[in-house]
């Protein structure tokens, strides 16, 4: 327990340039095998796609993620634990500390992520006024997809704003920001306009840090693999072979053998 990553210790490697080591789980399995490898896990709510199959992340519950964070944190001695608030959970003040008290006294996460710029430093000021951690999540809003008709990487013409999003998110309290599906130019300006750590995901090499969904670089998720996301193991089809000779083994009667009877 006393090698715990901490805030303190983020802050550091940013300063330090070393880089930081994110990846999604959603459960105690997944969470004890990345623990020994990297600093961050974050019980993001792509859950709601990959595991509960809807089609975005919309209808993720608060109750859902905090079972799950539960669950995640249970086996996250080392790495930071990060809760991702769900969609409709922040949207005023009083919603967002009563959400967010409700995370910390239940989940066992480190900190929040909320999705937002400007038009969220208020809810972050009083979060953090009320010693709650919250990391930011600027460029592509995944919770805004419906309202966007899309999921729409951000250029040139965004870059003034997605900097003033950082900054006033920086100064309202964020301990660190999420930067997604950015050009790689607006990351680099985020990252060094600010004290606290960035990580990117579909952002380019410029970030303090770097995020993956655990199942799509594991794999494993078909519906759709974005450019960004490079696949370290041939997840689905592994995982297939083996049910596939488990199957026929049953099939066949060669399995269970004498060594798994009793
Ligand atoms: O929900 C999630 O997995 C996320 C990552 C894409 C950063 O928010």
């Amino acid at each position: 327990m006393n090698n715990k990553i901490t805030l303190k210790k983020l802050l550091r490697m940013k300063q330090e340039s070393e880089k930081i080591v994110m990846i999604t789980a959603y459960d105690a399995l997944f969470a004890s095998i990345f623990n020994d490898y990297v600093d961050i896990i974050l019980v993001g709510d792509s859950l709601n796609m990959s595991f509960a199959g809807e089609n975005d992340t919309l209808t993720a519950t608060l109750e859902q993620m905090i079972y799950h964070t539960k669950a995640v944190a249970k086996r996250s001695n080392r790495s930071f634990v990060l809760f991702d608030m769900p969609f409709g959970t922040y949207c005023t003040v009083d919603k967002a500390l009563a959400s967010a008290i409700k995370v910390y006294q239940e989940s066992g996460a480190d900190a929040i992520k909320l999705e937002g710029g400007v038009e969220k430093a208020q809810i972050v000021r009083a979060l953090t006024q009320n010693s709650i951690a919250v990391f930011g999540h600027i460029g592509l809003q995944p919770q805004k997809v419906r309202l966007e008709g899309g999921y729409s990487i951000k250029g040139t013409n965004d870059k003034e704003r997605i900097v003033a999003d950082a900054l006033a998110l920086q100064e309202a309290g964020a301990v660190a920001l999420i930067i997604e599906g950015v050009k790689p130019d607006i990351a680099k300006a985020v990252t060094e306009a600010l004290d606290i750590p960035t990580i990117g995901i579909g952002a380019g090499i410029n970030c303090d840090g770097q995020v993956l969904v655990w199942s799509d670089m594991l794999g494993l998720y078909d519906a759709f693999t974005p450019k960004f996301v490079k696949t370290y193991l041939k997840g689905r089809e592994l995982i297939g072979k083996a049910i596939e000779e488990y199957a026929t083994d049953v099939k066949s009667s060669k399995f269970p053998a004498l060594e798994h009877t009793y």
